[in-house]
């Protein structure tokens, strides 16, 4: 991972940083399992599921807690963050690692459900966030779901200014060393998009309009379900 941006520091520091940095982020790999464990196919028992850029293992954690029955799927491009949702799931059976990108893995109507929580805005809106969403799209079978997580591009909000003091304001007290730089740091790497452009950029993949379920200043969650 590079430095450009807090989102991805230094592997081991992740866990901490992400906690100081996103409001609710404790938060979000349960009720993203539970999304997916309330949707009619991954609902179901032994689905397959994958988790699209698992980081850490926030969100393996959780879904072996919630669900043991599932059959999981945990990629990640990045070495380091693999080796450390490795360590923290040693001993836990039922999952398949794979370091690659979404893209790179090929999947065909493989999953019944899956989630992404905090990668698409890695990525350029130069056809890489459409090549993930597609590629996420042809992953999971028709009428599967897909739980969307990502700091999204603020849109005129006459309360602006003043979520970006609470967002500071937030981070200091979580003890984030240097919110100022960090906040500014979530520039640099990071390619967040509006929500009228997501939802073109979904559609174009194949899933309906996102549904939202989850909103903290700017990090939003999305439900997207492929079209039949
Ligand atoms: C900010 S971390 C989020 C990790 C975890 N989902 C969480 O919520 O803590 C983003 C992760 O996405 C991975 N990633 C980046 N591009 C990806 C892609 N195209 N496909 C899958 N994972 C990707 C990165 O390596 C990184 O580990």
């Amino acid at each position: 991972m590079t430095e450009a941006s807090p989102f991805r520091s230094e592997a081991p520091a992740y866990d901490l940083v992400v906690q100081q940095l996103i409001p609710g982020y404790t938060s979000l790999a349960r009720l993203a399992v539970a999304l997916l464990a309330a949707s009619p196919r991954a609902g179901q028992a032994d689905a397959a599921v994958l988790v699209a850029g698992c980081g850490t293992g926030a969100e393996l954690l959780e879904a072996r807690a919630q669900r043991p029955d599932w059959r999981l799927t945990a990629i990640d491009p990045a070495a380091a963050m693999l080796a450390i949702a490795r360590e923290r799931l040693v001993g836990a059976a039922g999952i398949h690692w794979q370091q690659a990108t979404v893209e790179q893995l090929g999947a065909l109507d493989a999953f019944d459900g899956a989630m992404a929580v905090l990668v698409l805005q890695s990525l350029a809106d130069d056809g890489s966030k459409l090549a993930f969403l597609s590629s996420l799209a042809r992953a999971v079978r028709p009428g599967g779901q897909v739980v969307l997580v990502d700091l999204m591009r603020p849109e005129g909000s006459p309360l602006q200014s003043q979520m970006e003091a609470a967002w500071l304001g937030y981070q200091r007290a979580s003890g984030l060393a240097a919110p100022d730089e960090a906040l500014a740091g979530l520039s640099q790497g990071l390619f967040p998009i509006g929500t009228a452009r997501l939802t073109a950029l979904v559609n174009a993949a194949g899933f309906s309009d996102p549904a939202p379920v989850f909103k903290a200043l700017d990090v939003e969650g999305f439900l997207l379900q492929r079209r039949a």
